[in-house]
């Protein structure tokens, strides 16, 4: 077993440029591919050589990426800060499976709550009274919903759509609103502790326009609640038989495959619902068993730990030529940011190396009109994962013709260039690294997969960083300072609690609102 250290990355040897390392290996472009269910991914053109793999390797086997995936995979409490099992891969078990958590087997209540989501999605699908379900909720609450109807919109119901409210401010709720018909609109109000507050600001606005449309009475046939907090669900107004429930032990961010994608069950159908998670499966599956060198979230997670602390890369861009992805690499930056922007590792010290990458994208053919200049010849390097489909779920077959031939042509561009010595501006360095991941088309199946695939690259990346991956406590204080600071915009300040410049801050904001 290799036993180097993950702080002597940076002592290894870059490997050569990509045009070289082609030049020299033949079968670098059949051998630098995995399959992982329906995903061929192919790391031909990532900076890497079969050197720095096996160190590579070594580390993810010295840092124990087995123990702690297998310890995931049995329930343990690997989310020690706040001593909580993670538990996201028991919510797509199949029927019958059997995944203990906390001494018991909870893949029996999980499909119970699937059930009861599948019967309510039923009935809404098939009604007719509601045309119109507005998800709110924020994070994980919103972002893993949003992000799937879109990706999945070919599979909508066609008679209702999906509004997803997620910011305070309230332009967001009130351009919802604005194009609704209180009678059919349905409200699921999701948030895992129900405390969070711009998710009951909206949720009480909501509630207001819906009772001075149609009274108090039509509550109960408008809202539904998801949460793991029957109290405060209840508390708020809604009645604990119309809420879906789930568990401390799934993350926001990871939550997509719980009660929080209700709205999308809705959209998509149950059936859909149960591909989707189907997908997932099959991922945690080929994680749980796959060799390490041929572990796609492996290989992945240590090409960007390579990135990240062997070449000092800072970003990883997401670049779906999938215009129904468009909020993928917004959902990936909870996912990933959320999950690794950590600099204290397990035991509570300060981490020595850096962690996760600040991770960007827009779907091609837009970006490359817009930032992909300066990936191709500015002076940072942006390793990046292009994600395409033989087939759009559109009838345009031209179309994906030309989108594919964009992405096969960046990918190209990126890795090899094309040198101009006589015009320096025309230059293509080349050597810039990237990933492709490619499938026949977007399914439920397929997205699952994908989330699945980005899921694990984040655990495995955050056992080698040591870190925990399954909190974040990042975002607590400027919560808790919003809410000192929200009645001192209206009623007294206290100009002791803080610095000047905030101080100057908020009396501008008094003067001006007044
Ligand atoms: O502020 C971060 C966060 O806690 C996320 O982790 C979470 O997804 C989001 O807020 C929403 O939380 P909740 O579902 O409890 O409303």
């Amino acid at each position: 077993m290799n036993s180097l250290s993950l702080d002597s990355l940076s002592e290894l040897d870059r490997p050569a440029p990509l045009g070289e390392l082609f030049a020299a290996d033949p079968s670098r472009a059949e051998r630098y591919v995995v399959q992982a269910g329906d995903l061929r991914i192919d790391w031909s053109k990532a900076a890497v050589d079969d050197t720095i793999l096996a160190s590579l390797l070594g580390i993810a086997e010295s840092s124990g990426v087995v123990q702690r995936r297998d310890a995931m995979f049995a329930g343990e409490h690997i989310n020690v800060t706040e001593d909580r099992a993670v538990g996201h891969v028991a919510l797509r078990q199949p029927r019958g499976a059997t995944f203990t958590i906390d001494g018991h087997d909870v893949v029996p209540e999980v499909h119970e709550v699937l059930d009861s989501m599948a019967a309510f999605a039923d009935r809404v699908r098939s009604e007719g009274r509601i045309a119109h379900v507005v998800n709110i909720g924020i994070g994980g609450s919103d972002l893993g919903p949003a992000m799937a109807d879109r990706a999945l919109r070919a599979f909508r119901h066609e008679d209702i759509r999906c509004s997803f409210v997620s910011n305070v401010d309230g332009a967001d709720i009130a351009s919802v609103l604005a194009g609704s018909d209180p009678a059919s609109t349905l409200f699921v109000v999701a948030s895992k502790t129900f405390g969070t507050i711009e998710t009951l600001t909206n949720a009480r606005t909501a509630r207001t326009w819906l009772v001075e449309a149609l009274g108090e009475s039509a509550v109960v046939d408008h809202f539904v609640a998801v949460s793991t907090n029957a109290e405060r669900v209840s508390e708020f107004g809604i009645d604990t038989a119309n809420m879906f429930g789930f568990w401390d032990w799934v993350g926001g961010r990871y939550s997509v495959d719980s009660a929080i994608g209700l709205s999308l069950m809705i959209s998509i159908g149950p059936d859909a619902f149960g591909e989707f998670l189907a997908g997932f499966h099959l991922i945690d599956e080929h994680f749980r068993t796959a060799p390490l060198h041929e572990n796609a979230p492996v290989i992945m997670a240590l090409i960007g730990v390579w990135y990240a602390n062997g070449l000092g890369y800072d970003t990883k861009a997401v670049l779906p030529y999938a215009h129904d992805l468009s909020r993928f690499p917004a959902y990936l930056q909870q996912l990933d940011m959320e999950s690794n922007g950590k600099s204290v590792d397990l035991a509570g010290n300060r981490v020595q190396h850096d962690t996760g990458p600040i991770v960007w994208g827009e779907p091609g053919t837009n970006g490359q009109h817009a930032f992909y200049q300066l990936i191709h010849q500015g002076t940072r390097i942006i390793p990046c994962d292009f994600i395409g489909f033989a087939h759009g779920n559109h009838p345009r077959q031209e179309h994906q013709d030309l989108l594919m031939a964009n992405l096969f042509a960046q990918s190209e561009a990126l890795a090899f260039g094309r040198a101009n010595d006589a015009e320096p501006h025309r230059n293509f360095e080349g050597d810039r690294p990237n990933t492709v991941i490619l499938a026949e088309r977007l399914t439920p199946s397929v997205l699952g997969q994908l989330i699945a695939l980005y899921e694990h690259i984040v655990h495995v990346q955050g056992t080698i960083w040591g870190i925990n991956s399954y909190d974040q406590w990042g975002v607590e204080l400027g919560k808790e300072l919003a809410n000192q600071i929200t009645p001192e915009l209206t009623g007294e300040p206290t100009p002791d609690r803080h610095d000047s410049a905030t101080n100057a801050l908020i009396d501008w904001y008094r003067r001006h609102r007044a």
